[in-house]
């Protein structure tokens, strides 16, 4: 007989953001005229830079050519790309990743997703909470969870996350764990880490042969002198973790797809007799197996917003969603709520005063507003919602009016 994945039936029926945009779009059918804006998945609206475009139209012309074309690329992604990231995201901020240590993606969703492949079932993993649901979904699908009960797995432990640790949870809170997920600034709070926190989060992982797998696909966001921009900025770090990058927000590149994660080498977990076993080439055995590379042209692309005029005009695009994301705190701020994020980071946090899913269907309804009900990301963010800052100004203005009204 053909069985399922019985671990399949653990988790909800369907991706939080899947759940909301049915929603969207029952709520858009019984009112066809209504003028629905979009804050809720962190999507970008602005075009993608000028120095992206010319240099995907360049790289279509060069496989328009049999002299320049290309093929199958490595499957870990072009050195012309590789060798950006190395000199501009890490040792331009004083870090040590060396090009054969960064593997290309079509971006940190699917890496986020698939790096567990390479650990036991048994692992312990703990993750935030509230949480970005990746981490966890993968990871139920897997089968290293029990069943769901009052919106939290089993055998999954859950660092909460809350005003009174300012959404940053403490190392000793993972004690027992094996693999911890960390993602600052943070999606779904908007919270920033300090180098302080991360160090003591790289410092207990090294004290306790544990993982942690650092999300940064926010770090663009980060105007905060100070506030590290990638884990390996805190010592010890490529010894006990491995990071996750995206272009998606930095970019623009949510429909075109690239990211990357760095695997350093000497970086180990263990194997049944207790020998350290090294991740990278398993990453490698894993990528080139499953995995056929990122684009030629998508590459060529990632490899412009590295150039002086790629990095100033993706600079100025973050910089307009961090205006539209100040514009709503200040007006958020002012009708009496609490709010986390929105300055080094394209999201909100709102705490509503009330519960998630009303918060969320009260402003679909009444203001044709959509968010993301905090809940959604877990039980601890429950009376939350977040806001995306990622719109047109128009719209975020707009916005603005129609909470004012209903808030
Ligand atoms: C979000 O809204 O949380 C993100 O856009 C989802 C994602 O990056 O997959």
């Amino acid at each position: 007989m053909l069985h399922v994945n019985e671990n399949y039936s653990k988790i909800k029926a369907s991706y939080l953001f899947t759940e909301i945009a049915h929603r969207v779009s029952a709520h858009q059918a019984a009112n066809p005229d209504a003028k629905i804006i979009r804050l809720g998945i962190g999507d970008v609206t602005e075009p993608l830079a000028p120095a992206v475009i010319e240099a995907m139209h360049k790289a279509v012309d060069d496989v328009a050519d049999r002299s320049s074309f290309y093929g199958y690329g490595p499957e870990q992604g072009y050195a012309f790309l590789r060798d950006k990231v190395a000199a501009v995201d890490f040792a331009e901020r004083g870090v040590d990743i060396a090009s054969d240590e960064i593997f290309i993606s079509d971006g940190a969703k699917c890496d986020c997703g698939n790096i567990q492949e390479l650990f036991g079932d048994d692992v312990k993993i703990a993750v935030g909470d509230p949480v970005y649901p990746v981490y966890v979904d993968t990871n139920v699908m897997a089968g290293r969870t029990g069943a769901n009960e009052n919106g939290r797995y089993a055998n999954l432990t859950y660092l909460t996350c809350d005003a009174s640790n300012g959404f940053v949870p403490s190392p000793e809170s993972a004690n027992g764990c094996d693999i911890v997920y960390l993602c600052y600034p943070n999606n779904p709070t908007g919270a920033v880490a300090t180098k302080e926190q991360l160090q003591a989060w790289v410092d207990w992982a090294n004290a306790n042969k544990a993982l942690i797998l650092f999300d940064a696909a926010y770090e663009a966001f980060i105007r905060t002198p100070g506030i590290p921009h990638s884990i390996y900025e805190c010592e010890g770090a490529r010894k006990c973790a491995i990071e996750f990058r995206s272009y998606s927000k930095t970019a623009g590149f949510t429909g075109i797809r690239c990211g990357y994660t760095v695997v350093p080498k000497g970086l180990v977990a263990y194997a049944a007799d207790g020998s350290p076993v090294e991740l990278r080439p398993m990453w490698m055995r894993r990528q080139t197996t499953k995995f056929n590379g990122a684009s030629y042209i998508t590459q060529r692309g990632a490899e412009a917003v590295y150039s002086p005029e790629g990095r100033e005009q993706c600079r100025k695009i973050i910089d307009f969603y961090l205006e539209n994301g100040r514009l709503m705190k200040e007006a958020i701020e002012s009708l009496g709520y609490s709010v986390t994020g929105g300055g080094d980071s394209p999201y909100l946090w709102v705490d509503a005063k009330g519960g998630s899913w009303d918060i969320f269907d009260k402003l679909l309804k009444e203001a044709n507003v959509v968010t993301t009900p905090g809940a959604g990301f877990g039980a601890a963010g429950e009376g939350y919602i977040r806001i995306s800052s990622f719109n047109s100004r128009e719209n975020v203005l707009e916005a603005i009016e129609r909470l004012k009204g209903v808030l």
